[in-house]
Formats: C-alpha cells, structure tokens, sequence
C-alpha cells in the first residue's frame, strides 16, 4: 500500500448547525428538544464508561450505526450500514430486548416496525430528525392523493417512497398499493411500480427520483413534474399530471441537495484524473457531470475496490468521507465542496447521549423509546415488505 500525501481538507461549517434542535414540535422529525440528565462532554471518562455500559448489557442490546455517524460513535455499533443494511439487520436481530438506533427517527420508525413487539427501540437523542422527511407531512400527501383523483389519474398511480420518510407516508404508501425503496434498490422498486400502474408518485426525494427515473429507466427529464406541496393542486394542471410519468414530490436532502455542478467543475479543474462519485440525493446536474452514483454502501464498496494512488471526490455526508480518507491512505479521497457540513441532525447523536442512553438501559430506564401505533406499522410494514419481497432485494447482506 502506497500511502499518499493527505489531501482530506475540513470544509467551512454551515449555519444548519444552527437551526437544530430548537423548539418543540412533535410532527416533526425535527426541531424536538431532548431533555435528559447527559453526562458532560467534557467527562474524561465517558469511552471507558459506554464500553462498560455496552458490557454490561451483553447481548440485550444490539448497537445499530448508519454511516454518517461520528466517529465517537460508530466505534461503539454492533453492526454498521446505510439505512437498508440496517433496517434488515434489526429486523433480524429476534436475540436482543433493545435496539439502539443511531441514526435518525425514521431509520429507528423502521426498525420499530420490522422487529417484534417485545423489542424495544432506543434513539440516544429525539433532535435527530431528518429534514428530507419533514418535507413530506401526512396531511399533505393526503391532499395531493386528492389532486390525483380529481386530475383522474390516482387510480393508475402507484406511490413509491424513500426510506428516508415517516412511518406515517410509508403507511399511506402500503395502504395505496406502493412500494418503499432506498438508495441502493430505487430502480427495482421503480420497476416494480412501473408493472402495477402508469405512474409512479415519488416521495420525499425529488432527487433520487429523477435520477433513477432519467438515468436507470431511461425516462426523459420531460416524464417527470415536480408537485409542490405548498401550492394548490401541487402547482399542477390536470392536464400536466395526465401526461406525468414520474410525479416528484419538491423535498429534497439538505446536505446532498447543496452539492453543485460548479463543485464538480472546480475539482475537475484542480485535480485532472479525479474520479467523481455522489449519491443518488444529489441534484440532477451534479449526478450529470460526476463519474460514478451510488448509495452510501456503493460508496464504500467503490472505493475498497479502487486502485491505489487514485482521486476520488466524494459528494456525501461529512462523517462518511472523513472516515473513507483515513481508512485508505493509499488514495487521495476529497470531499467534493469546500462549503458543505455534516449532517446535523445525525450528528445530534454524540458520546454524551450515547452514554446516557445505555446506562439509562443498565439501570433498566429505557428513555428515548421510538414507537410506531399499531395502524400505522402495519400498514407501512405492508409497503416495507413488499419492497424486501422484490428479487434480489431481500437477499443483499
Ligand atoms: P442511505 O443510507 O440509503 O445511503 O441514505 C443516505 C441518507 O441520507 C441517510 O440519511
Ligand atoms: Fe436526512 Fe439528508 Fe441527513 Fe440523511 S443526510 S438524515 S436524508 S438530512
């Protein structure tokens, strides 16, 4: 292994740090406070204290990380993935009372509805929202299913919905005969869809959607409307729903959502052989000019396969980046815009909470607890599993 010279520069923090965390609303995946008597950060001791914890809870409960943890955190998961891994491995793990998700709420929503019900599932901080999530509110799906009726195309729509959603849009997805996807298996929930009805409604990530719809489907970028749920009528004529192959829904991903095509020209120009890879969650323009897309786990696999001493630059979450460029030395591995921060909101989850969430577990307080109401789960469970019955699906480790 050829280690070269460390190229990895911190970006310029954002202001998003800033929003987060702030006021109360309990319809939110965000913006919820999280009281709780937390250890200090400054404690010397809080490492040794949650390996202690994590000892002293053996088996009883199982430590999912998603990849855009921190550090400081991740070391502690049992296991480690994107949002699809880690919603099969909880779904699998019938030997463990609790589930610590850290993640964000709606990974913890999923692993609610795919374990069984003496299992309990433990967000470390409530403030770790997602913004992407907010985006789409049940009463406003509710309303744009209303404007499919009345455009008469609701009954040859199959909704498809990001994993990165509530429990309560994945049940309404379930309950009208559609499907759930991830980042890693959109087309062949597309697909799928696309065997069941003429159009697809993709919630919340008008990103992923297009992308897989223009460039795995081989759709023009003219088969896609985007519905704006602030507008009447999605800002939509009848008329334009009827022609729509793709109805995108206007949420979209705060961290992915900011990369640039101008980033992608700037480090083209900086670094002639760079290879440019980006999730699906970036916009359209981005994917256009970059090398490779793929989820978070094509991510990681790319660059475990990738030839020593090539460039990489990387357009995802911070905490992801950061730990891909340490962990391959013999690469040049850059984040794609100086500008661009972590999640917020999966940084929500730090030491200080981790600790307090597992002693709060060996003292037999379970605090944070992420429950989804019967109705809700089954239905959304309904959506999760046809998305795990589809081929090829299922099987992924
Ligand atoms: P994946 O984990 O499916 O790659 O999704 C990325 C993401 O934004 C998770 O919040
Ligand atoms: Fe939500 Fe984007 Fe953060 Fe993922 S990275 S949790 S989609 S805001």
């Amino acid at each position: 292994m050829v280690p070269v010279a460390n190229t990895f520069t911190e970006p310029e923090p954002s202001a998003l740090l800033l929003l987060l965390g702030q006021g109360q609303d309990a319809f939110s995946e965000r913006g919820v406070d999280c009281p709780g008597d937390l250890p200090a950060p400054s404690d010397p001791d809080l490492v040794a204290r949650a390996w202690a914890a994590k000892q002293a809870l053996g088996e009883r409960a199982f430590i999912l990380g998603h990849h855009y943890q921190r550090d400081e955190v991740i070391q502690f998961a049992d296991v480690t993935g994107d949002s699809f891994k880690l919603a099969q491995k909880a779904a699998a793990s019938p030997n463990s009372e609790f589930i610590v998700f850290c993640g964000v709420h709606f990974m913890a929503e999923s692993a609610d509805i795919l374990t069984a019900d003496d299992q309990l599932v433990v967000l470390p901080d409530l403030a770790a929202g997602c913004s992407m999530a907010d985006m789409a509110a049940a009463d406003q799906v509710a309303a744009a299913w209303r404007s499919l009726e009345a455009a008469g195309v609701a009954d040859v729509t199959i909704p498809v919905t990001y994993m990165n959603s509530t429990a309560a849009i994945k049940a309404f997805t379930g309950e009208h005969g559609g499907t759930i996807c991830t980042s890693s298996n959109a087309k062949k929930s597309l697909d799928w869809a696309f065997s069941q009805g003429e159009k697809v409604l993709f919630l919340p990530d008008q990103h992923l959607g297009r992308n897989t719809a223009v460039l795995e489907l081989g759709m023009s970028l003219d088969d896609c409307v985007v519905f704006d749920p602030h507008k009447p009528g999605g800002g939509l004529t009848a008329e334009q729903l009827q022609r729509a192959r793709m109805i995108l829904w206007r949420g979209h991903c705060s961290v992915h959502g900011r990369f640039t095509a101008d980033s992608v020209d700037e480090i083209r120009a900086k670094v002639p052989n760079i290879n440019v890879l980006v999730h699906p969650e970036c916009q359209h323009e981005v994917v256009l000019k970059s090398d490779h897309v793929g989820s978070t786990e094509h991510i990681i696999q790319t660059l475990a396969a990738a030839e020593s001493g090539s460039a990489w630059a990387i357009g995802t979450e911070l905490n992801l980046v950061r730990r891909l460029a340490s962990q391959h030395p013999d690469k040049q591995i850059m984040f794609l815009d100086k500008t661009i921060c972590y999640c917020s909101t999966m940084n929500r989850i730090d030491l200080p909470h981790l600790v307090w969430a597992l002693e709060s577990l060996v003292e037999d307080r379970v605090i944070n607890q992420i429950t989804v109401d019967p109705d809700t789960a089954h239905w959304a469970r309904v959506a999760l599993d046809r998305m795990l019955a589809l081929p090829g699906v299922g099987s992924r480790d």
